[in-house]
């Protein structure tokens, strides 16, 4: 009977790259195998076109043997320094090994936090970096220390929620020293350049800004890192993935079936490269009539709390419209900043910030 590792190299060699079978390419880097699960490290340059089609056929083809069953494939830029002896890829670990192997190998900036969370969702303008700064704001008075990455480096909105537009970063000795607002260490693209000036950008330049932004800046360190992410699955999500070692991912989405399918494509990016989802946090959830209270569920309701049960993540908690957030956001005083709000979308807030402790706690 042919070996798992015979099984791999056949059905990845039915995969041509420029004329040659895959295995006799240097793309696939490593394998590790965890019972029915198999993950693929391959390396790929920014610029491949590859990238994006090159993980979906190896998951198809592998999912193909009937011993494995769930199929991740990481893609690296580059090889990891710190590389397998050539006779240990593509074979089965014992167990430790593979649990080690399995972690996958990043080039670790921020690790002076405790922990790092991505602020994530598939669709554009569901309220990302709303939640975000306002998590962060909330997880800092319940006595966390807290630092905020803007990583949405086609439209970074940190700048105007924090009325920090216009404020250059200091350059101490050729690092950036955060900016420090609320109580918050923060870096924003848009603090250091023209508002437009990123929008024409190309992958390979997202990827430097991204790291130069993570390396150069002095972080302080501190309890909690909070990245308020570009919507989708793209460029800045794979950057992110491989510069940090993420504690986890908080998806944002509308109640919307449409918001929710795209939600379901954030945490199917985030699993296929290890990183737990913390929670998904229903916004927009419901206008609830300053005159009379009563609550009208504009996008319909509930869709976060069930797409909750049916992907088994948790659910963190749903935020109403609310005008105090939007006029927050445009005037640079985001409403956890604001006088002690006891606003239902204060109070979720607060709610939201107990959950995603205890979901990390229940994590790790
Ligand atoms: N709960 C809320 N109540 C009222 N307005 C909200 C709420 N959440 C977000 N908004 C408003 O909706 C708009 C979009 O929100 P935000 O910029 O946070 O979305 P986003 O997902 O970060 O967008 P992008 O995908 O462009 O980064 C903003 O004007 C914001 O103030
Ligand atoms: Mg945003």
């Amino acid at each position: 009977m042919e070996s798992l590792e015979q099984q791999f190299t056949s059905v990845l060699a039915e995969i041509e790259v420029d004329g040659r079978p895959l295995p006799e390419t240097e793309i696939v880097h490593s394998c590790v195998v965890n019972n029915d699960f198999a993950k693929f490290t391959i390396v790929l340059p920014l610029e491949s076109r590859l990238r994006q089609i090159l993980p979906t056929q190896i998951e198809e083809n592998i999912r193909n043997l009937p011993s494995i069953s769930r199929v991740a494939v990481e893609v690296l830029e580059k090889a990891p320094i710190d590389d397998e002896p050539e006779e240990n890829k593509a074979s089965i670990p014992e167990s430790e090994k593979s649990r080690q192997a399995r972690q996958p190998q990043r080039t670790a900036y921020l690790q002076n936090y405790d922990a790092v969370l991505a602020v994530a969702s598939g669709k554009g303008g569901v309220g990302k970096s709303t939640v975000s700064l306002n998590l962060a704001l909330a997880l800092q008075q319940k006595g966390f220390s807290v630092s905020f990455f803007d990583a949405d480096i086609y439209g970074p909105s940190f700048p105007i929620m924090t009325g920090l537009r216009g404020v250059k970063p200091e350059l101490r000795e050729e690092n950036l020293m955060p900016l420090e607002v609320m109580g918050l260490h923060a870096m924003s693209i848009g603090n250091l350049i023209d508002d437009e000036a990123a929008m024409v950008w190309r992958g390979p330049m997202v990827h430097q800004a991204v790291e130069q932004l993570l390396r150069d800046t002095a972080w302080p360190g501190g309890d909690i890192m909070i990245i308020d992410m570009p919507p989708g699955t793209g460029d800045v999500q794979l950057s992110i993935s491989q510069f940090c070692e993420l504690a986890g991912a908080v998806v944002v989405s509308t109640p919307q079936d449409m918001a929710l399918v795209d939600a379901y494509k954030a945490i199917t990016m985030f699993s296929k490269v290890d990183i737990p989802i913390v929670g998904i946090v229903e916004n927009m959830s419901y206008f609830a009539c300053p005159h009379c209270g009563e609550k009208t569920a504009i996008f319909s309701q509930h869709g976060a709390e069930e797409a909750c049960r049916k992907y088994e993540v948790p659910f963190l908690g749903a935020i109403p419209l609310e005008l105090a957030v939007r006029e927050g956001g445009d005037l640079g005083k985001p409403l956890m900043n604001q006088a002690p709000s006891d606003s239902p979308a204060a109070e979720a807030f607060r709610l939201i910030a107990d959950n995603v402790i205890s979901s990390l706690d229940d994590l790790y």
